[in-house]
């Protein structure tokens, strides 16, 4: 059984215990964040505590602890669970104040919850699915326009990975009038004429800490990246696609509504960029 974090203590999964007039649960007034875990050790810790900061900030919700204590709790979470090769998930929302109401309780007598778990995924790194490519299928992008908050809003989202499952591929991207915003949970690229064309960063997608990364290795080592909105259409014609996130780094693409891209295998440029990510990622993990 694994150990998980709540509220400033270490328990047993099944003894962890928060109020059912949670926002988390009531409103979906949370944030959240999925760091990964290779050789014991944590990838873009920084990056995503970054972040964490900001979604929290843009919602004004108390920050309910400093980024070294967030730090030791992932660590340890990370020892306790003995997770060589996984995911730290954490959750902050703004908490109870023991009842109902569309209006924020007041900051100063409600504290936020925090509840941390891992998930143990030997194989993360060596993922056949990165080896054989995924598909992936276009569908509306229907959600929110504060996308650039990280917010536990996954409805949508998780509709898009069941539309993608009936249609027989992996994932759906989403598309907005008339350009791919992002895949349901990582953000999306494609390689014309040799360059990695991506999204630019606005409310319209989340700022993936992979992405930042994949985007300055791939200038490190003098690939030529355009940050740009791009169709479906282009998308098809494309050389290769892949996709990023801190779950599956760099994922290739190999299928979009049916169209296979090149020859239907992972291209060398997402191939490349996968193992660029794992090698100087593993560098810094801490
Ligand atoms: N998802 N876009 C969306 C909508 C996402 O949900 C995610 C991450 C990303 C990639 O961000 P990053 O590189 O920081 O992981 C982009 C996480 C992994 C999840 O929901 O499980």
């Amino acid at each position: 059984m694994r150990t998980v974090y709540v509220n400033g203590d270490y328990v047993p999964e099944n003894e962890a215990v928060i109020s059912i007039f949670d926002r988390g649960f009531l409103m979906a007034d949370g944030v959240y964040e999925v760091t990964s875990v290779l050789g014991g050790k944590l990838i873009d810790f920084e990056g995503h505590a970054a972040r964490l900061e900001r979604s929290l900030s843009e919602l004004d919700m108390p920050h309910p602890c400093t980024k070294d204590e967030m730090l030791e709790i992932h660590r340890e979470l990370v020892r306790l669970n003995g997770i060589e090769e996984g995911l730290v998930y954490l959750q902050v929302t703004r908490g109870s104040d023991g009842d109902r109401d569309f209006v924020f309780p007041d900051r100063e007598t409600t504290k936020p919850t925090i509840v941390l778990f891992t998930q143990s995924k030997p194989g993360l790194a060596d993922n056949p699915a990165a080896k054989r490519g995924t598909k992936v299928i276009s569908i509306d992008d229907i959600r929110w326009g504060r996308r650039d908050i990280k917010t536990v809003q996954l409805l949508y989202p998780s509709m898009g990975k069941m539309m993608a499952k009936a249609a027989g591929a992996d994932d759906a991207w989403m598309i907005e009038d008339g350009a791919v915003t992002e895949g349901t949970s990582n953000n999306a690229y494609i390689v014309k004429d040799g360059k990695i064309v991506t999204r630019g960063l606005s409310s319209d997608i989340l700022h993936g800490i992979t992405r930042a990364a994949v985007l300055r290795f791939a200038r490190e080592a003098q690939m030529e990246v355009e940050e740009r909105a791009f169709t479906i259409e282009e998308a098809k014609a494309a050389e290769e696609a892949f996709s990023t996130s801190a779950s599956a780094f760099v994922m290739p693409v190999v299928e979009i509504d049916g169209v296979p891209l090149g020859d239907g295998t992972p291209g060398p440029v997402a191939r490349r960029l996968r193992e660029i990510y794992l090698d100087e990622s593993l560098k810094t993990a801490i």
